[in-house]
């Protein structure tokens, strides 16, 4: 059966922030049982409405209908209590807690006053154990994986006996695996009538999970569709206001000499075993592997972010020390974290000064900081990553999910790097800017430099790179020329075959 009833409806909401207009007379509505998939660029101003529902953000002006009846969501507590819940963007655990505390955080079952603690664990072990997932209940969530704490998060949000659950961009650090499981307990959401919102910029996902679709651009409300009836050009087309003629751009870069070598580097067989490999000037290479194959491990022992145990670097022939970021940056290696909140960013300082972090001595004329050269440099970056920002001088903590990742991009296209380690550096982002980062990335290549990329999206690293590497359990376990790039033999190596 078709659900039909709406649950939730919004008209004509209006958000302003200084120097933005996030939201204008933006209308949606959902209807009950539904997994309804809310797409749209970067800072198109999903996350805002979203905020709007959880009570996080007032709105401005609009109005808000919860199963038939005008409500004013005045504060998180009051959504809470309409039966909303939201899983943010950003996650929001409590860490040095356990799980199952931050599962009934705020709430824990009592009697007569008193906390039950055994009867807290049992709870949540039960919570877990209906969706089918293992979960030590007793474990301090800082010690789990992201998805393992994103999936924290989701059955949090079930518990509270939501009738709507929000989850923004809750794939973007899921394994294959790990989404799966989160499908399941969306498919699992729905059959009790409850309806599920879904922010993502994977396309794929829409059509695998979601019933109908809402697109929005530049805050403003352009259309709802059943999932059933686009294509996926349609939605991208509805997304950028424009047809997207061609996802992956032509690349011509010549290849030249070795540029980077790395020999035999493990940590200790903790999660990097004994890796070798090279990269040449001008070429792209892709780290392919599922998720926890040792793909960001072996990109920091690289760059000197954790201790190696073994192995050698050499960079254009000569052997190098790096023990640490700092002698990487040393030597023009650059890397793009795919963990940009606690790696990438100054989330408290301003655009600009977070785009020249890095390359800090270019815009010093005899150790003075030119402020004009920053604001000329800055200003290139965020028109040519298109970064939505109202002016350079916006703290970063205010852009939108996406556009901060853009700002890590810009620090490092800046520091004239020679090599360049790019990890997942499309996560977040949207379609329409995913391909200016390849553009980018065909340009740096262009200009010599040899340029690694760690990515977990299979057609992707097909896309962009000239050669791949496929990692499992810590070691490459294959490697695929050009050629012969096909998802099939990818999967293959990924999961230790062939
Ligand atoms: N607290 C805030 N202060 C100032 N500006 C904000 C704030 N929150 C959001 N914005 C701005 O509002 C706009 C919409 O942001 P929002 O986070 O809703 O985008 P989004 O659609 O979720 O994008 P993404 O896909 O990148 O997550 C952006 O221009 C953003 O910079
Ligand atoms: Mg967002």
């Amino acid at each position: 059966m078709q659900p039909t009833e709406d649950i939730l409806v919004l008209k004509k909401i209006n958000k302003a922030f200084p120097g933005v207009k996030a939201l204008t007379d933006m209308d949606f509505s959902l209807r009950r049982g539904e997994v309804h998939a809310l797409v749209g660029e970067n800072g198109a101003g999903k996350s805002t409405m979203m905020k709007i529902l959880s009570g996080a953000y007032k709105k401005d002006s609009g109005t808000i209908f919860f199963e038939g009846k005008e409500v004013d969501i005045t504060g998180p507590k009051f959504s809470e209590e309409l039966g909303i819940a939201i899983i943010y963007q950003e996650l929001n655990l409590i860490h040095r807690v356990s799980v199952a505390e931050n599962v009934f955080l705020g709430r824990p079952p009592r009697r007569a006053g008193v906390i039950q603690w055994g009867r807290m664990y049992r709870d949540a072990k039960a919570l877990f154990d209906s969706f089918d997932i293992k979960m030590d209940v007793y474990e301090d969530v800082r010690r789990l994986s992201i998805a393992q704490q994103q999936i924290v998060e989701i059955i949090k949000a079930v518990s509270i006996n939501a009738k709507v659950v929000i989850m923004d961009e809750p794939t973007s650090s899921l394994t294959e695996n790990e989404t799966q499981i989160l499908f399941r307990i969306i498919r699992s959401l729905k059959e009790k009538g409850i309806s599920v919102i879904f922010i993502t910029h994977r396309l794929d996902e829409i059509f695998a999970i979601c019933d109908r679709m809402t697109v929005l651009r530049d805050g403003c409300y352009i259309g709802t569709r059943d999932v059933k009836d686009v294509t996926k050009s349609e939605m991208i087309a509805m997304m950028i206001g424009r047809e997207l003629k061609q996802q992956f751009p032509e690349r011509s870069a010549e290849i030249g000499d070795e540029c980077l070598r790395v020999e035999h580097m493990s940590d200790g067989g903790r999660h990097v075993k004994d890796v070798s490999f090279s990269v040449r000037r001008g070429e792209v290479l892709g780290f392919a592997g599922l998720v926890g194959a040792g793909r960001t491990e072996t990109m920091r022992l690289i760059f000197g972010a954790d201790h190696k145990a073994q192995g050698k670097i050499f960079i254009d022939g000569r052997e190098v020390s790096i023990a640490s970021p700092r002698q990487a940056v040393a030597h023009r290696i650059g890397f793009v974290t795919e963990n940009r909140k606690e790696e990438g960013l100054f989330l408290s300082l301003p655009v600009r000064n977070n785009i020249v972090a890095v390359a800090i001595d270019k815009i010093k004329s005899f150790h003075i900081l030119n402020f004009g050269k920053e604001k000329e440099i800055s200003d290139k970056y965020v028109r040519d990553l298109q970064i939505a920002t109202p002016s350079i001088n916006q703290r970063v903590v205010f852009l939108s999910g996406g556009n901060q990742q853009k700002v890590v991009l810009a620090k490092w296209l800046l520091s004239d790097s020679q090599v360049m380690i790019l990890d997942e550096p499309t996560r977040g982002i949207d379609v329409g800017a995913k391909r200016e980062i390849y553009e980018i990335i065909n340009q740096l290549a262009a200009q010599g430099k040899a340029i690694i990329v760690v990515s977990s999206e299979m057609e992707e690293i097909m896309g962009i790179s000239d050669r791949i590497l496929v990692m499992h359990e810590g070691e490459i376990s294959g490697e695929v020329k050009k050629e012969d790039f096909s998802q099939s033999t990818i999967t293959e190596y990924a999961v230790g075959g062939a």
